[in-house]
């Protein structure tokens, strides 16, 4: 059964509000599994994000205007949904700049309420950062400028309003930014945008029976709203004409809280190539992997002439004894890979892609430690107005990250990416060797995380790390910090908007 048929019969809606019917819990229980394989039309085209367009590229700066607007998307037969979007009406357009330019961005919020856009995954003056210090007023217009300093990653951008992310996220806004550089061109790498190089921002979403968003919370969940529909760049059940022979996937969990494993319908092994900061040091082979929300893959996948496969979303290890409930046991259809009669183009990839992160042996300026339990990090509660610590720039840091309570968690630090060293005193699996700005943390597991600060020095206006998935950061399992020039102090919060 889907799980979409016992959220009707146990009346699981907006709130969490639950009235369990005749069969009670176990009746709940066994029905909170949902399988969708070979069960999903695949009657949409994928669509592909546009490309933002600079309004002009003056002064070597690339400058952009981006619109944050309330609208109407149709997903499905019937009625619209009434969504949120940048430039659009759900989600927003892919934004493309080269390391070494400068951009620069007018963002007008055509919104009812304060919202923000945080750049994820950018090295970036705090200030240009979007976090919740950032906020841009209803009808106001925020000027964010800075200049790409990192090497060609798949990033992305969201709002980061403290304790309204989850609400602002689910409704649309957000979208892809790529940062391209010479290396990764070199690399003759598919890289023909929507053509054999594909953005694919996966979501989960629930629709009552008017076709709206609606935010279900499992019955005793833990992890906030769980969607039993799979939408990829705003499609239901999409399908992806295929016309070459290596496809690489930009993969972007944009889900509020739902973790998948991602894999083929024919357990085929694809690449992983790039995650969250970048290229790997080589292809990895797989035939799963694991994205939790925030985080990103790009991974290529080979094709036969002719052949049909699906990318679905398998059972997941990391459930616990509730999981089935919050769409750990789920088997999931997501995009439907549909092949030309005869591919194009070359069917081996590079041996060799990037650097490997090199911090290992680093100079180690200052060791923390963050436990995650309870919505808090450490014991305490994000605080707007808290600076929790201040780290040196030119410094590298160790922060040993650990997940105390039991249920999915994951870590996210602003401004920089970081290297796994160590998961429990071990050598990390092979899709944790390149650079991270998002892990999933397995309960009870020790992330032993190196990164260096450089650079966009501010005792006031602070950086985040937090959990990923959106209930548990609004909810204050967040904390913040600035980087500090030499001689300098932990100030006090400055807001900028
Ligand atoms: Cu994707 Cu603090 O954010
Ligand atoms: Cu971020
Ligand atoms: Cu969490």
């Amino acid at each position: 059964m889907r799980r979409r048929t016992a959220l009707k019969i146990f009346g699981i809606g907006v709130g969490g509000a639950v009235v369990l019917g005749g069969g009670g819990f176990g009746a709940y229980y066994a029905a909170a599994k949902s399988d969708t394989a070979g069960e999903i039309a695949f009657g949409t085209a994928l669509p592909i994000p546009p490309l933002a367009k600079p309004e002009s590229v003056e002064r070597g700066a690339r400058a952009y205007k981006l619109g944050i607007q309330p609208g109407e998307t149709r997903f499905k037969p019937g009625p619209a949904t009434r969504t949120w979007g940048v430039n659009g009406t759900y989600l927003g357009p892919t934004i493309r700049a080269r390391r070494g330019e400068r951009v620069e961005f007018a963002v007008r919020n055509g919104l009812d309420r304060a919202t923000s856009l945080h750049w994820h995954g950018m090295h970036l003056p705090a200030a240009m950062d979007g976090g919740p210090h950032q906020t841009v007023p209803a009808g106001g217009t925020w000027e964010p400028r800075w200049t790409i300093e990192q090497p060609a990653a798949t990033l992305w951008y969201h709002p980061h309003v403290h304790g309204s992310t989850a609400d602002h996220m689910y409704r649309g806004l957000t979208g892809l930014f790529i940062v391209d550089d010479d290396d990764a061109d070199a690399l003759n790498l598919p890289s023909e945008y929507g053509v054999d190089d594909v953005p694919m921002i996966v979501q989960d979403r629930a629709f009552d029976g008017d076709n709206q968003f609606v935010q279900p919370v499992p019955l005793g969940g833990s992890l906030g709203v769980i969607g039993d529909e799979i939408l990829v760049n705003g499609a239901v059940g999409p399908y992806f004409d295929v016309t070459t022979r290596l496809v690489r996937l930009r993969l972007l969990n944009g889900s509020n809280a739902r973790l998948y494993n991602f894999g083929f319908s024919d357990d085929r092994r694809f690449s992983l190539v790039a995650t969250d900061g970048g290229l790997l040091a080589k292809p990895w082979q797989t035939s799963r992997l694991y994205l939790s929300p925030g985080e990103r893959a790009e991974i290529v996948v080979p094709f036969e002439p002719g052949e049909r496969v699906e990318l679905r979303s398998y059972p997941s290890e990391y459930g616990g004894t509730l999981g089935r409930l919050e769409g750990f046991d789920d088997l999931l259809d997501i995009c439907q890979f549909r092949a030309a009669g005869t591919l194009s183009g070359d069917a081996r990839l590079p041996a060799v892609l990037g650097v490997a992160p090199d911090l290992a042996g680093a100079a180690v300026a200052a060791r923390r430690s963050f436990v995650l339990a309870s919505d808090q990090i450490n014991g305490r509660s994000m605080a707007m107005d808290r600076i929790d610590f201040g780290v040196r720039e030119g410094t590298v840091e160790v922060w040993e990250v650990t997940n105390d309570n039991g249920y999915l968690h994951n870590f996210h630090v602003h401004d920089v990416r970081f290297q796994v060293l160590t998961v429990d005193g071990k050598t990390p699996e092979p899709s944790l060797l390149g650079w991270k700005d998002t892990v999933l943390l397995a309960q009870g597991k020790r992330f032993r995380l190196a990164m260096r600060f450089s650079d966009h020095t501010d005792p006031n206006v602070p950086y985040m790390y937090h959990c990923h998935l959106l209930q548990h950061e609004d909810d204050g399992m967040m904390g913040q910090f600035v980087v500090l020039g030499e001689g300098e102090q932990v100030g006090a919060v400055h807001h900028h908007s």
